[in-house]
């Protein structure tokens, strides 16, 4: 696509994005001056949509009329109360409503998946990650290979980029399957880098690792709400995000879990239970052995935080409406004349890593900065940026197509230009 670097073609995108008029459905945070901020950290935090209280202030309110009753008599009953969420939510991750459910934290469905998913043995003990994984990621695989009584140098490969290159090639990563494979029992990779920004072909490497017989899941925090995804036509055995980030279901929301179809009734898989997995029909009986729901219901431990899952209601429910499709269709143009403007300042401190083929990332653009420390990325910050750093150089731009526009994106890499300059 060709773009041009003035003000007014940033205003002309504005005016002609299908999208625009969903950036008033959000509270876009405020300078001390009262203008907007520029707003470019929705890939850590999304913004909070003007709905949410509502959907919250509807659950107080039958909580504060009903007291217990609320568990069937809420308007929205909250036994069930996850069930609003999973056909919205597996829309967005593809999948069927039997694979996906809304529950816990990030890295508690993360070992949740573990459980059932990492089965070492002595010929296939290993656990393939990207070497920058998101520390919890490392944190959390590494403590289950210690855990299963393995050690962590015999059984952590890390992939890492060729010598002079910011991302991993995907010939990398199927080379190391072909290779080492066999004694590979979970290839368990971030869909979408959280620091590079690059996204993985997740669909090549779900087929690599079956051929091998691995096991593969992916961590999806930067990738649900962002990317399209397929997890169920991909094959992928089990996918793991949050839903603060792209999702915008505030702070600490409560995450989101997949299960392929092909797993969700098998009963000889371990898995650490909790009494909401149970059978819903005889839950209450109280019994003391426990019956899985057939379904990835079954992986739930405990009764659903219904404040969170209002919270998260109010977003999927914008984008139920404006939908995937038109989602990623501006997310590319955005974050293309994202781009477009930061090649055209051709300055020698800074370089973006991300990669710049489309279908090799989403919403974020990484950009390192050389020869400058972390003083430019204050500098942006006093001028209205809100944007985040990465240790050691980098900083995370991620323009988000439901409320940004192209007029941020402009304003931003003219702050950027000004900030480098003095
Ligand atoms: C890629 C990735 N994995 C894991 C996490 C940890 O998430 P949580 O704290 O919700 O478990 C994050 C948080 O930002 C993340 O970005």
């Amino acid at each position: 696509m060709e773009y041009q670097n003035n003000l007014a073609y940033a205003k002309k995108l504005d005016a002609e994005d299908p999208l625009r008029s969903y950036r008033d459905r959000f509270f876009i945070p405020k300078q001390k001056n009262k203008e907007d901020c520029i707003y470019l950290c929705g890939n850590s935090l999304g913004l909070q949509p003007k709905s949410t209280r509502k959907y919250i202030e509807q659950e107080l309110n039958d909580w504060e009329k009903l007291g217990v009753e609320g568990h069937f008599d809420a308007k929205n009953p909250w036994m069930p109360y996850h069930e609003i969420l999973t056909k919205k939510m597996a829309k967005i991750v593809g999948a069927k409503s039997n694979e996906v459910i809304v529950m816990n934290g990030l890295t508690v469905n993360l070992h949740l998946m573990m459980v059932s998913f990492y089965q070492p043995t002595p010929k296939r003990h290993k656990i393939l990650i990207e070497g920058n994984a998101f520390p919890s990621d490392q944190y959390a695989v590494k403590s289950q290979i210690e855990f299963h009584g393995y050690s962590v140098n015999d059984s952590l490969i890390e992939l890492i980029p060729r010598k002079g290159e910011n991302t991993i090639r995907t010939e990398d990563i199927l080379n190391i399957i072909e290779n080492e494979g066999e004694s590979i029992a979970l290839i368990m990779i971030g869909g979408l880098n959280y620091y590079t920004g690059q996204a993985f072909d997740m669909k090549t490497i779900t087929e690599a690792g079956h051929k091998k017989g691995c096991k593969v899941g992916f961590d999806l925090a930067h990738a649900a709400g962002n990317l399209p995804l397929q997890l169920h036509n991909w094959n992928v055995d089990f996918a793991v995000w949050c839903t603060y980030k792209y999702l915008n279901s505030g702070p600490g929301g409560v995450a989101g879990c997949f299960v392929h179809e092909n797993h969700v009734k098998n009963e000889n898989l371990p898995r650490f239970a909790g009494w909401w997995g149970h059978d819903k029909e005889t839950r209450f009986l109280m019994d003391d052995q426990f019956i899985p729901i057939l379904s990835v219901e079954g992986w739930q431990l405990s009764n659903a935080p219904i404040l969170l899952m209002a919270s998260l209601n109010a977003s999927l429910d914008i984008f139920d409406e404006a939908g995937m499709e038109l989602i990623r269709s501006k997310a590319k143009k955005l974050t293309g004349f994202l781009e477009f403007l930061l090649k055209k300042i051709q300055s020698a401190k800074i370089e973006i890593i991300t990669p710049s083929n489309e279908v090799e990332r989403g919403s974020q653009l990484s950009i390192r900065v050389i020869e400058c420390n972390k003083s430019l990325f204050e500098k942006i910050t006093k001028k209205g940026v809100i944007a985040d750093w990465r240790e050691p150089d980098v900083i995370r731009v991620a323009p988000v197509p439901l409320y940004n526009n192209y007029y941020d994106v402009y304003r931003f890499v003219e702050i950027l230009k000004e900030s480098l300059n003095n």
